[in-house]
């Protein structure tokens, strides 16, 4: 193999994360991930919200005045500054950023950055949009039925089939993502189970939460679903550190990954369970409290848009919880 051609998952890495990576590059992204796509967080103050009072249920569960936010994948702290912000009375937080770029400049002196999430503690462990962005090798079909690595050239994203997968990646496939048809691709989401179960196993005691675009077994795309942004575009994906790179989740996978129960459930039903979704305002409202009609149809409206079929509605939400304490109502 020439040093041009890689697999997907190491180019990825490098490309995302390495020295002038896409997200370690100030140059390159100097608004963060929100100046090249929007997630929920971006989206309405009501997701920070709802995340607050996931936080205050899971302190109430664990009977405690101070509880942790683990943050993955924290971005430029913009899910902590909303929470923060949300905080019903009396609840004390420390909350974490886990982030591999730099502490943003202005960020609440309360906030903890780290490259790592915190050994031991008891809270809410929040990731949006994080294992999307784990890096991961493509499978494709050869035109005699054999799964192989599709390497990449990481100067124009041109694609050609290496060797066969085998060992553990060849096992996720067989369980996870079968392939068996020429041309079929999958992802290979091993190194998302594993960061994930790495993730959970940080936690002492409470709720650790996955949200992003998820497939389940039975359901997967048969080309899957690698793609780039750049500045809010959905471009070609070219591993040389100019945009994101991101492929969706198989969030079954990562269910598995981790000990003990979880719950796989869609944003349109764990937001509605956090008391997001509704309708529109009654129109007398806007007689009684014509601003406060305005203010609530405008909420109406970010509900709509967090909760929409189609859209971040149907991105998954995977929940684990850890020690013991009772269901989540
Ligand atoms: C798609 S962005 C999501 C940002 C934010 N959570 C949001 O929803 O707006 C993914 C973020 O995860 C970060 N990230 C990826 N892998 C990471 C890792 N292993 N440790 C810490 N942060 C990571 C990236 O740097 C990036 O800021």
């Amino acid at each position: 193999m020439t040093e041009e051609w890689q697999g997907w998952r190491e180019a990825a890495e490098t490309a995302l994360y390495g020295d002038g990576g896409f997200y370690r590059s100030p140059v390159r992204s100097p608004e963060g991930p929100a100046g090249h796509f929007r997630t929920s967080v971006h989206a309405s103050p009501l997701f920070a919200r709802a995340v607050a009072g996931l936080l205050a249920r899971t302190a109430g569960e664990l009977g405690v005045g101070t509880v942790a936010l683990v943050d993955v994948g924290s971005g430029r702290g913009e899910l902590l500054t909303g929470v923060l912000a949300a905080l019903p009375d009396g609840l004390e937080v420390v909350p974490y950023g886990v982030e591999v770029a730099a502490r943003p400049p202005g960020l609440d002196p309360r906030i903890v950055w780290c490259a790592e999430p915190p050994r031991g503690v008891g809270g809410l462990l929040f990731a949006n949009e994080w294992l999307d962005n784990v890096p991961v090798d493509v499978a494709e079909v050869d035109g005699d039925g054999v799964a192989r690595y599709v390497q990449v050239r990481t100067s124009d994203g041109g694609e050609r089939l290496g060797p066969p997968v085998t060992g553990a990646d060849a096992a996720w496939l067989e369980r996870w993502w079968p392939l068996s048809v020429p041309g079929e691709r999958a992802e290979i989401g091993l190194p998302r189970d594993l960061a994930w179960a790495r993730a959970v196993g940080s936690l002492d005691a409470g709720l650790a939460v996955a949200v992003d675009y998820a497939h389940v077994r039975g359901a997967r795309p048969p080309f899957g679903t690698l793609t780039g942004f750049r500045s809010g575009r959905e471009v070609r994906p070219v591993p040389d550190g100019s945009c994101d790179l991101t492929a969706h989740v198989a969030l079954d996978a990562c269910a598995a990954a981790v000990p003990g129960a979880a719950e796989l459930t869609d944003q349109r039903a764990a937001l509605a369970r956090l008391g997001v979704g509704g309708g529109r305002p009654p129109l007398s409202l806007a007689a009684t409290d014509p601003a406060g009609y305005v203010r609530a149809l405008a909420a109406a409206g970010e509900a709509a848009e967090l909760t929409a079929r189609g859209g971040l509605g149907d991105f998954g939400w995977l929940l684990h919880r850890v020690g013991a304490s009772p269901e989540h109502g």
